[in-house]
């Protein structure tokens, strides 16, 4: 199985409601490496920006409102199948059909506010990564 990166980010309502280190603690137990991590804080254009692929949902003025609403934890996640297995570990989009033992199903109040988002393919990954990380951020031989 291909080592993998992928980009995680706690969500406002994650930070808000202090799971911040719950969340990456499922990372490092299920063996995914955090390799780069950044706490900041996204404008209304970043937003919309980061998540163009959903400019013509009916729900994008509200995510991007909410998701520059407060401060949000960016990460990079390093493993083998790391862009599944983080999609795993934060389960279903909406907490109400997320496995449970999912963050989702634990921490999410909403399928908006849904406490972490992960990349869903390698060139997701590659593109959201490049939206939070240069190249000199990323961690080098972490993994032993
Ligand atoms: P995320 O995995 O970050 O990808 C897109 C985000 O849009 C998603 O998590 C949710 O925060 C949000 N989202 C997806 N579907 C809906 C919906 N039906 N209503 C409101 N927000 C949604």
């Amino acid at each position: 199985m291909a080592v993998e990166r992928t980009l995680s980010i706690v969500k406002p309502d994650g930070v808000r409601t202090n799971v911040i280190g719950e969340v990456f603690k499922r990372f490092e137990s299920a063996g995914l490496q955090i390799v780069a991590a950044r706490m900041t804080s996204l404008t209304k254009a970043q937003a919309q920006a980061f998540y163009a692929v959903h400019r013509e949902r009916p729900f994008f003025d509200s995510l991007t409102t909410f998701m520059s609403s407060g401060p949000i934890v960016a990460s990079v996640l390093e493993g083998e199948d790391a862009i599944n297995r983080n999609r795993e570990l934060m389960g279903a989009t909406n907490p109400a059909e997320a496995a449970p033992g999912t963050i989702r199903k634990e921490y999410a109040s909403s399928v908006e506010q849904n406490i972490v988002h992960g990349s869903d393919a390698p060139e997701t990954a590659r593109e959201e990564i490049g939206f939070f990380f240069s190249h000199a951020d990323l961690v080098q031989g972490v993994r032993t």
